[in-house]
């Protein structure tokens, strides 16, 4: 079984974390987040992956490689220039035969995709799209059924009050029929939202909404991005896919790294390797340290994500926030809810930064 994961996409709204790492590779708790997608499809028996990409390919591709760590072949399909959301999935068609799975590729999810293809096969389903419903569905791409399931609109994100029909949206993850997607277009750019899916329902081609109860989170923006992170250490996703490193209690802490004695790292956390955690200093709870950072003495970091390298200040205060590769911070700082700090960013000491 076969599967094309959408990774193309600029991550507009996840800068500045996305001006220096393509978005599908982004970490959540110390491992690139296409990891998590790659463990669903394989758990699922999806085995074959085509990676459809074009910003910042050379991250994606040194993250993953061929695959092989993660138990599944990888094969990339690059654009020189966006194709769009259906354009990046024509472009993965040739090598792409019998139902194959399409995932956007910034969606954490559990949901059990074996169930989907026995749903989709059932209903003689060509097209079939994981919904869910959410409160507000302004930013997601709507979609109306009749009783049975059968698609009756598709209105990506709604502008008026008037076009708000129904709570029920798109989750980004699609089983469409091989040979349907030969009807995109080949030479420009296509959105498989506004053009694909309503010109399959205005030709009657029998299409279906699947809507179950699963984990599901678009971790597109800064706070969906740390939110994610919060639902993996609290156990809200269901994956077969831990933390590196050794377990103690609900924390993870990766080997290489030094704490001083009265270091703490209250759970959970994630503690990646090679960190040194100073005197008196205080981790966690809900907080995510990337490799070879340095947590200075009696620094405080809570229900914070720091990627790799991060130099933490004696006595600096993180509090909800995100910080970058690279990013030092001065003595006695204080980080405060929902800052996000792009890679390599230097905080004077004591400077106080809110958002
Ligand atoms: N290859 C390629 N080329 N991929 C792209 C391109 C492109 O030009 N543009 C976007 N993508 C990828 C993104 O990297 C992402 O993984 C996926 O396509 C969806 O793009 P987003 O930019 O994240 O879309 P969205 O979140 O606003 O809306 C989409 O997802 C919602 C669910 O989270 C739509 O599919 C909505 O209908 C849906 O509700
Ligand atoms: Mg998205």
């Amino acid at each position: 079984m076969q599967a094309v994961i959408l990774a193309g996409g600029q991550g507009t709204r996840l800068r500045p974390l996305t001006l220096s790492r393509a978005k599908s590779v982004v970490p959540l708790l110390n491992r690139p987040f296409l990891a998590y997608q790659l463990a669903l499809l394989r758990e699922h028996g999806v085995g074959d992956v085509i990676l459809s990409c074009s910003y910042r390919v050379d991250d994606v591709r040194r993250t993953l490689g061929d695959g092989t760590s993660a138990g599944v072949r990888l094969r990339y399909v690059v654009e020189a220039e966006p194709l769009g959301t259906g354009g990046g999935v024509r472009n993965a068609a040739d090598l792409a035969a019998g139902p194959v799975f399409v995932l956007n590729g910034d969606v954490l999810t559990d949901v059990d995709l074996a169930a989907m293809r026995r749903f989709h096969e059932k209903h003689g389903s060509r097209t079939t799209i994981f919904l869910m419903r959410v409160d507000d569905p302004r930013p997601y791409g709507l979609v109306e059924m009749d009783d049975e399931g059968r698609l009756r609109g598709f209105r990506e994100k709604p502008t008026t009050a008037e076009e708000i029909t129904t709570d029920t949206v798109n989750a980004g993850v699609y089983l469409i029929d091989g040979e349907l997607l030969r009807r995109i277009p080949s030479d420009r750019a296509v959105s498989i939202e506004r053009e694909f899916f309503p010109a399959l329902i205005a030709d009657g081609i029998p299409c279906f909404g699947w809507c179950v109860p699963a984990y599901w989170r678009d971790i597109g923006s800064p706070g969906a991005y740390r939110a994610a992170q919060i639902d993996l250490l609290e156990g809200r996703v269901r994956t077969g896919l831990h933390p590196p490193g050794d377990r103690r209690g609900e924390s993870w802490i990766e080997a290489g790294g030094s704490a001083a004695t009265d270091a703490r790292v209250e759970a959970p956390s994630v503690v990646g390797p090679g960190v040194e955690l100073h005197a008196g200093c205080h981790v966690g709870p809900l907080s995510v340290i990337g490799e070879h950072s340095r947590i200075g003495a009696r620094a405080r970091v809570e229900r914070a994500v720091l990627w790799e390298r991060v130099d933490v200040g004696e006595g600096a205060m993180l509090r909800d926030c995100v910080v970058g590769a690279d990013v030092r911070i001065g003595a006695h700082a204080e980080i405060g809810a929902n800052v996000v700090l792009e890679s390599g960013a230097v905080i004077p000491e004591r400077t106080r930064l809110r958002s």
